[in-house]
């Protein structure tokens, strides 16, 4: 997608979740388009090894280690990064964990891990930035996830914490518009090469049956999430709030087997 290499020259990006995966395929993706960068996640030497990372290739980056569970914390990290580069113009959040497990095998602590560490901690990141956010102009993007509208087999968890996401981004986004304050989520499909899909497709059958269920037979990638999260954060989204982009390759739609 070409947007201008300049488009987000200072403006000052958190990306929440960016040790790895898709969120730092997020953080690479605004760091090009000039974003001074602030990654976090929960384990310190993974953020550190990954600004170092993003850092060797010229781009301008802090790493911050929290748990997005623990609110103090996201405060903490967040007065820190406006302390440091000035009111926060980007966050991006996507901090979350998932693991295949049937409803009635789920213990009431893994239901509650998953909506702690994705719907709870995208609160936390959200509030804990709210004071800190440069009005008029923020925009805040949640990482969402087909879950979120279709009912998944062994996925009650992350079903409902996904769901929650979106409800989440509308009420923000409704609150906080008036002072200028756009709030969208990015759904992602299947991503090629991440943590959460290699999670998902344990072998190659379910690969392929995740493939089959897409109106665009291929996995995504993440500078597919990257392109989604920069059209955002531009002018060509300035009227854009509470909605869910779905980079997903028509997962959502639900495809369903039918005879030749
Ligand atoms: N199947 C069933 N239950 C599981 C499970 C699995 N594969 N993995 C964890 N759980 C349960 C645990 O048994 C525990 O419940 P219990 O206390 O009743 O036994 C609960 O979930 C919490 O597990 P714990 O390991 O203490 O959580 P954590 O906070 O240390 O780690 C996870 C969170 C489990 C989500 C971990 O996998 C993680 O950190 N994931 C991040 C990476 C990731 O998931 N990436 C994909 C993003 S989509
Ligand atoms: P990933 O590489 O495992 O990344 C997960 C990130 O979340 C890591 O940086 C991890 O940090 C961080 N994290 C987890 N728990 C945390 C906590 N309690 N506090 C702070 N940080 C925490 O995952 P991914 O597959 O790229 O997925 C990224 C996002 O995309 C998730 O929101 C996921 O639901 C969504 N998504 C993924 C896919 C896919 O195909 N992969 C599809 C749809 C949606 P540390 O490990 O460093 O601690």
């Amino acid at each position: 997608m070409s947007l201008d290499p300049n488009s987000l020259s200072g403006r000052v990006a958190v990306v929440v979740g960016a040790s790895s995966g898709i969120n730092l395929g997020i953080a690479h993706k605004l760091g090009s388009l000039g974003a001074r960068l602030a990654i976090v996640s929960r384990t310190p030497e993974r953020i550190e090894a990954a600004a170092a990372g993003l850092a060797a290739e010229g781009l301008d980056v802090t790493a911050h280690s929290g748990d997005v569970r623990d609110a103090a914390a996201m405060q903490a990290i967040m007065a820190e990064i406006a302390a440091t580069k000035g009111p926060i113009d980007i966050v991006s959040s996507g901090a979350a964990g998932n693991f295949f497990v049937s409803a009635a095998k789920m213990s009431p602590n893994a239901f509650k891990t998953i909506i702690d560490i994705d719907l709870i901690g995208t609160f936390n990141v959200m509030s804990a930035a709210y004071p800190h956010l440069r009005r008029p102009g923020a925009v805040l993007i949640n990482i969402t996830a087909p879950q979120a509208q279709r009912a998944t087999p062994k996925q009650a968890h992350a079903c409902a914490a996904k769901a929650g996401i979106e409800m989440l981004t509308r009420c923000l986004a409704l609150e906080w518009g008036p002072e200028g304050i756009r709030v969208n989520a990015v759904s992602p499909g299947p991503i090629a090469d991440t943590e959460g899909l290699a999670r998902l497709a344990t072998d190659e059958a379910l690969a392929g049956k995740i493939l089959d269920a897409l109106a665009l037979p291929r996995f995504g990638t993440r500078a597919d999430i990257g392109n989604a999260v920069a059209w955002l954060c531009s002018e060509g989204a300035s009227f854009v709030t509470g909605t869910t982009i779905d980079c997903d390759g028509g997962m959502r739609l639900g495809n369903l087997y039918a005879p030749d």
